[in-house]
């Protein structure tokens, strides 16, 4: 073995060496080939051995091109593995990126929530006919939520009601209001008939939240009083509201129910295009007692009532799957309408 054809052979090594690195595609195609120039088995692992065989006076020399031709195998193996490490971790930055810049970019131009823009075509219509808008507190106590009502402590259909109260007071005194009717109390209380009002607002039971109930949720009462009025009259203004709300094509019907503040009582229903019917809310004669309790004389006027959930209204009307999207306040689902 002579001394040039050693340098030859780490000369040819190298050139080698450094394609194929170069050519390498993963950490693992680097570690074969850190292996196989650089391992026990290799080219310069096997010229050193020779080293011994060698003219004295070439050993220097070629010691360290064999040296160097280490140091410079060493540094490509090195390069090559820096190379494709970095190239991983773009990938796994890459796989793993959250796009957290959502919607920071732009300013889009708000809208008004789905309840909102029920409420607002509801208020249209109704005023539309003749109504004016009430209002009443969301913290109601007894009298108002229950007793005016013609609901006395004992009676079952106070349970039914699901009521939050609020620690105020004597025990089951003071509680958010159930539904939208103590509005109907406070508003003949200090009215003169004839009366003719819709209450829209928020109320509130112990449900629990799910794709149809929300403990928090918004209802809208009618009640007119009047001389002369009857249970024609309620059906009429509900049939001309829903064909007002929903369109021309869509049936209402009445069916018998009971609450202890109408007489008679029902609940009225509207069609859907299935050919099915959908429950929209209660309606009724107001009682002669809740007359009375507001300092009406049952003789002289009547009147009708009806309240219905706005949110249930805007699931139907947009076709929603679930009551929740109207709370969750994802903007993605919001913006749609
Ligand atoms: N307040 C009743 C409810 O929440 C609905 C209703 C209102 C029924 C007016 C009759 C008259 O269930």
């Amino acid at each position: 073995m002579s001394s040039a054809s050693l340098t030859a052979d780490l000369d040819a090594v190298l050139a080698d060496a450094n394609v194929r690195l170069a050519a390498a595609v993963d950490l693992d195609a680097v570690s074969a080939l850190d292996a196989e120039f650089l391992g026990k088995k290799s080219a310069v692992t096997a010229a050193k051995k020779q080293l011994g065989q060698l003219d004295p006076a070439d050993r220097k020399e070629v010691g360290q091109a064999i040296n160097a031709a280490r140091t410079t195998l060493e540094a490509e193996v090195a390069a090559a593995r820096d190379r494709l490490a970095a190239g991983a971790r773009q990938a796994q930055y890459e796989a793993e990126r959250l796009d957290l810049s959502e919607r920071l970019n732009e300013v889009r131009r708000g809208s008004l929530h789905l309840n909102t823009q029920a409420r607002d075509r509801l208020e249209d219509v109704f005023v539309c006919m003749g109504f004016t808008v009430a209002e009443g507190p969301e913290v109601e106590t007894a009298w108002y939520n229950f007793e005016a009502l013609n609901i006395p402590e004992w009676h079952p259909a106070r349970g039914s009601f699901d009521t939050i109260f609020v620690n105020l007071g004597e025990p089951e005194e003071v509680m958010l209001r159930s539904h939208t009717s103590p509005v109907q109390i406070r508003t003949m209380e200090n009215t003169e008939p004839p009366i003719y009002i819709v209450a829209p607002g928020r109320t509130f039971r112990t449900d629990t939240a799910d794709a149809t109930h929300l403990p928090a949720f918004n209802q809208i009462e009618g009640l007119v009083i009047d001389r002369g009025i009857t249970l024609g009259d309620l059906h009429g203004t509900i049939e001309a509201f829903v064909h007002a709300f929903f369109g021309g094509d869509v049936k209402t019907r009445l069916r018998p129910s009971y609450f202890p503040f109408t007489e008679p009582s029902a609940e009225f229903d509207i069609s859907r295009d299935d050919g099915s019917w959908l429950e929209l809310g209660g309606c009724g004669m107001v009682h002669p007692n809740v007359l009375h309790n507001c300092g009406i004389d049952p003789e002289q006027w009547q009147g009708f009532a009806f309240g219905f959930g706005i949110d249930r209204l805007a699931v139907m009307r947009y076709e929603l799957d679930d009551i929740r999207e109207l709370v969750n306040n994802d903007v993605r689902f919001l913006r749609q309408f």
